[in-house]
């Protein structure tokens, strides 16, 4: 998604703007620009494509001056092109940076054109750039105006927006798209992640929803809440140093994210386990009373993070005994759920930014639920927030598009609810389970070692087209994830099937071209499984087999395995997910796709 940047500081703004971008770049985007302040004008540079392409131009041209705003673009409305990315100007005398989408730019164009401006792009962002030339024609302060004009706009937006009359000033709004204020030593900063700005400060002021802000000289902040009140936010210091905003000795961050499974599951777990049981207070100071009273649940989300609650389901209905419903985000928030009394609303995301799965929340908490939980990898956002209590998964930075380290924090995060609930409803603790889970980042640790192999097996892949994954139980989601994984970053079209339905329809595009992963743990579908995969080979499919060291399928010429060790049952979803991420993290390496930016995507997608 599109990402801000925008400082007044007193050095040269254009180097704090241009690693405000590059460190911004993992969101996914398509194109960049610069407005600084720059010799009593507001001057602009844009490129289409990466961050190094503006840097290029300001190689040969710089932008020196003391405030500016920046911006990477990730289309919606026009194409990727130089036209069409931000800033946008009216007239030299107004530039804007815009993160979301204006529903109704459609009718203040019109208007506009009506009263003289000329656009000079398809995207919806320029009205406002027009809206606010208006009111400054007419006599309102940059920050007055704003105030005015984003009453009128519809949809979601992050802003960062400034005018040649007042140069040392940058404003900025909030409303549905996430936007940080850095704090820094007589100089002050925006950003729509405070990984943008850790070179010049760890202080940041998370926005609430309709704030406006003013960003003055000598570092000076003024917050207006939507009601128009000055208020006082929290200044909040980032706990994760920036060493987590790099790559390390690693060729991509996804391979950094995916070896750094053990410490970040450790570190989710810390604190929340006793010697014998776990803590329900890890969930908030209301988590006992409030889980005693679940009767069901509504899990909500999207992506990797609807697959961590698919596998949830299997959980919490068998270690738990509450019936669970898991859904995407962007259908649950068009529908008219039921929702039966005593039921528990649960949303999962790593940015907890994610627009459909707020808006669900949003929706949910104008129905009956008895309360709302949020799981999450990003402290200060919205949807933490918003929510009634929240649990983090603790897994730092992930900057690779493609998830994986939040992913298995988000599955520990739910094995930890699926324990607590247990034990508050039904006054059962799985000592087995607890156990299990504290050598949990050791086992990993040695699912990683297998990488070499991993490597080697992926080679059987790079020339294919397509690949099927199949899973049983609590794997189907696991397959369901590997399989997003493989199409997201090697663009090779994957499918995953619970493997019983394998004979219902997909078995028809089996044949010796097509791949079949499947995962297979030792649990009490095994021999269901197995007999899944001889269809499989009866119809000429090469099978790669992720199997228990004690299943004993043996390797032949048309199955190849991989043994990992063994794990307790109910854990081993979390460590069946790594040999998948290994693989397709390999595969995208073979085909030299863009692994940490696959295309067309972004991290946190803040857009409906
Ligand atoms: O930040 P969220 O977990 O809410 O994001 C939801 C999805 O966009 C996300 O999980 C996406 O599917 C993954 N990045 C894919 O690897």
């Amino acid at each position: 998604m599109c990402g801000i940047v925008a400082a007044v500081a007193q050095r040269n703004v254009q180097e704090i703007l241009l690693e405000g971008l590059k460190r911004l770049e993992y969101r996914g985007y398509d194109s960049a620009g610069m407005t600084v302040f720059n010799d009593g004008v507001l001057t602009r540079h844009r490129a289409l494509g990466k961050v190094a392409a503006l840097t290029a131009q300001l190689d040969k041209a710089a932008l020196p001056g003391f405030s500016g705003i920046a911006h990477t673009r990730w289309a919606t409305h026009g194409k990727p092109s130089e036209a069409n990315a931000h800033p946008h100007h009216s007239s030299d005398q107004v530039a804007v940076v815009h993160n979301g989408i204006i529903e109704n730019y459609e009718a203040i164009k019109e208007s506009l054109q009506r009263s003289g401006y000329a656009f000079s792009s398809e995207t919806d962002t320029e009205v406002i750039a027009h809206l606010l030339s208006e009111k400054l024609a007419d006599g309102l302060s940059l920050f007055d105006a704003t105030q005015q004009i984003v009453n009128g706009l519809g949809g979601a937006y992050a802003l960062g927006v400034m005018c040649a009359q007042e140069p040392g000033v940058v404003v900025g709004a909030r409303q549905g798209s996430p936007l940080v204020v850095g704090v820094g030593i007589n100089e002050a900063f925006l950003a729509s992640d405070p990984l943008a700005l850790l070179p010049v400060t760890d202080r940041f002021i998370y926005l609430e929803e309709g704030d406006l802000v003013e960003l003055r000289e000598q570092g000076a902040i003024r917050i207006v809440d939507r009601h128009g009140n000055d208020v006082e936010r929290p200044i909040h210091t980032f706990e994760h140093g920036d060493g987590a905003a790099s790559k390390g000795d690693y060729r991509h961050y996804m391979l950094k994210e995916i070896f750094e499974q053990p410490t970040v599951i450790e570190a989710a777990l810390e604190g929340r386990l006793s010697a014998q049981s776990v803590l329900i207070e890890s969930f908030g100071p209301d988590a006992l009373a409030l889980f005693q009273r679940t009767r069901h649940m509504h899990i909500i989300a999207c992506g990797t993070s609807y697959h961590a609650g698919l596998v949830a389901r299997y959980w919490l209905e068998r270690y738990a005994g509450v019936p669970v419903q898991v859904e995407v985000a962007s259908e649950y928030r068009y529908r008219h759920p039921v929702v039966p009394e005593g039921t528990l609303f649960v949303t999962l995301s790593q940015s907890g930014e994610t627009a459909d799965t707020l808006a669900a929340l949003r929706f949910a908490k104008t129905l009956n639920y008895v309360g709302s939980l949020a799981i999450c990898n990003v402290p200060g956002s919205s949807l933490v927030r918003e929510s009634d209590m929240s649990l983090m998964t603790r897994a730092g930075p992930e900057i690779g598009v493609a998830s994986t380290k939040a992913f298995t924090t988000q599955l520990v995060a739910l094995m930890l609810l699926t324990l607590s609930v247990s034990k508050a409803k039904n006054q059962v603790e799985y000592l087995d389970i607890i156990a299990a889970l504290r050598t949990l980042p050791e086992v990993c640790q040695r699912v990683l070692a297998l990488d070499s192999q991993i490597e080697i097996l992926s080679q059987a892949f790079a020339e294919k087209h397509h690949a099927l994954f199949l899973g049983r139980g609590a794997h189907y989601p696991i397959a369901l994830e590997g399989a997003l994984k493989l199409k997201e970053i090697s663009y090779i079209h994957a499918e995953a099937y619970p493997a019983g339905e394998l004979k219902h329809g997909p078995l028809a595009l089996v044949d010796s071209e097509m791949p079949v992963i499947s995962v297979a743990p030792n649990d009490d579908l095994l021999e269901k499984l197995k007999s899944n995969l001889q269809e499989v080979r009866a119809r000429g499919g090469k099978l790669f087999v992720f199997a228990d060291e004690s299943v004993g399928i043996d390797v032949q010429e048309d199955i190849r395995v991989l043994t990992l060790p063994h794990v307790h049952e109910a854990l081993a979803p979390l460590l069946y997910t790594l040999p998948l991420q290994l693989l397709s993290y390999h595969v995208a390496v073979l085909k030299g796709t863009d692994v940490d930016q696959p295309r067309n995507l972004a991290k946190s997608v803040t857009v409906e």
